[in-house]
Formats: C-alpha cells, structure tokens, sequence
C-alpha cells in the first residue's frame, strides 16, 4: 500500500523508509505501518537489497503510535486492518540487516523499534521515551524482553515505570546505540554503515544475523504482549489517557 507520510526509495542495495509526517512529530498512522509493513517485506523478497534503512524527516524521529488511532480502537470506532501487528512481525523476522537513523527523539514504538534493529546512531540530544504505563496500556514489540535484556531490569524499569528518557549519550553508553553524534552527522553515518552492510557477502550476513537473534523468542513475547495491549487499550485508564492528549489544549 502506498501512503504519503512513508517514503521509500533505494539507494544501490539499501532499502531506505523515511518517516514523513514532521508537522506530528512523525506519529505512526495505521496506514503508515502498512506502508513500512510492506516495504520490510518486500525488502526480504528483492535479491537486489541487502540492508534496510530508517530515517526519519523533521526534528522528531517519532512520536510513536498515532494516538487518535489509540483512541479510535479504544472505542471500537476503528474498522478495517490493523497494520501494526504485521510492521512488528516483519521486523523481527527481517533476515537482512537494518539500521536506524535517529535524529531527534523517540516516543512509544521509536524507541522500542530500534531494540530490533541491528545498528543504530541517535543523536546526543534525542530523549528516548516509553511512556506505556502513563498512557495505561504494556509495553509492546517484545520491548519487555528486549529492554530488559539490553539495558538490565533497573534501568529498563526506570523507562517504563518512572517514564524516565533515555538519552542518546546513555543509549550509546549502554548497548542500544552504536553511536550518540551531533544530528546533523547521524543520517549520514547511518547511510555509510547501511552501505558497508549492504556491500558484504549477503549470505553470510543473513545467516549471522539469525544466529544473533532469537526469532521465535521475541515473536512468542510480542504476541504475548499484543493480547494484553489489545485489553488494555480498552480500559478506563487508557481511554482517560488518550482523551487527556487529545482535549489538552
Ligand atoms: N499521535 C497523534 N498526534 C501526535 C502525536 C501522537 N502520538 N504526537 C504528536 N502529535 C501531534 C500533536 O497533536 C500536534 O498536533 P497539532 O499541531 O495538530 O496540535 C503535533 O503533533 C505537534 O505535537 P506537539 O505536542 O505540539 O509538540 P511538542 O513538541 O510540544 O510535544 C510530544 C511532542 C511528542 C512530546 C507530544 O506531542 C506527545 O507527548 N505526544 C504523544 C506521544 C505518545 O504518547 N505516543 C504514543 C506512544 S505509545
């Protein structure tokens, strides 16, 4: 499916998938997962592209899931696919390599998306959010294991308990980025590490790859997650959440 607020385009073996919708800090549409769904998936098919690439325009690199959308399946008033199931599911069982690029900051699924990435460059200033508990839903894409697992339960609880940031400094410092660089140097780096990736035997990367992660794992946990989070968007904490954001000015 094609939507505005995804672009995709390549760029010799690299995959790139742009997050457009600046002027909402990039909030993530149920169309715009289709688009990405569709663009990691079709990433696996062309022999032709050898590594995927997120980046993302404005000052924001997401602010995670739509919250009109939350709201809108909150209320049963949403019809029709939802796409996010299928983005998460694509992701975790990508077999070539991807980078993110993160140029600001990352709320919500920004930031627990880049736990599934193989590299990531953030920027020094980007705050990395996952205010699940504040918006009265659980953490999703397999995020409570791979938060945990990456950053230890201390400090992973401190994100999704207390709704602390994590800095791009500490991210670097701690095994989620690769490297914390002033904002302008981050999509660049990003796009020669995505090429270096991508002029590798592909094979041998694929099959590195799935020895580093285990796939089943992380799809057992995030379905297991998914039923909860489906519950939840429906509760009366949830529902006060979204409406607050929504009525807030
Ligand atoms: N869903 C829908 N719209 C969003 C959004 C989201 N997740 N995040 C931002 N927007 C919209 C705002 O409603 C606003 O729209 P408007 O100009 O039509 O009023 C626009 O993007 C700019 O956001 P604004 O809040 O004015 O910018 P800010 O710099 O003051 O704050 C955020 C940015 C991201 C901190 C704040 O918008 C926010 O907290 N968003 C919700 C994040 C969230 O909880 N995501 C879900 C994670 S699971």
């Amino acid at each position: 499916m094609r939507e505005e607020h995804i672009i995709v385009s390549r760029d010799g073996a690299v995959l790139e998938i742009r997050f457009n919708r600046p002027d909402k800090k990039n909030a993530i549409t149920n169309a715009m997962y289709g688009a990405m769904a569709d663009a990691v998936a079709e990433a696996q098919r062309d022999d032709g592209v050898r590594a995927v690439l997120f980046t993302a325009s404005g000052d924001f690199f997401s602010a995670g899931n739509d919250i009109k959308d939350f709201a809108a399946q909150s209320t049963g008033a949403f019809e029709g696919p939802r796409h996010v199931t299928r983005f998460l599911e694509e992701v975790i069982q990508a077999e070539k390599p991807i980078v993110a690029a993160v140029q600001g900051h990352a709320v919500g699924v920004g930031t627990t998306m880049l736990f599934q990435c193989d590299l990531v460059y953030v920027a020094e200033h980007a705050r990395l959010t996952v205010p699940f508990i504040d918006l009265g839903v659980v953490p999703e894409n397999a995020s409570s294991l791979t938060m945990v697992e990456r950053l230890g339960h201390a400090r992973a609880f401190a994100l999704f308990g207390l709704g602390e940031p994590l800095t791009g400094n500490d991210a670097a410092a701690w095994g989620l980025a690769n490297a914390a660089l002033p904002a302008a140097e981050v999509e660049p780096r990003a796009r020669v590490a995505a090429q270096t990736l991508a002029s590798k035997p592909p094979q041998s990367m694929r099959l590195t790859k799935r020895l580093m992660r285990d796939r089943e794992a992380l799809l057992a946990r995030m379905r297991e997650e998914g039923e909860i989070f489906a519950e939840r968007l429906k509760s009366p904490e949830a529902m006060q959440a979204f409406s607050a954001f929504l009525q807030r000015r």
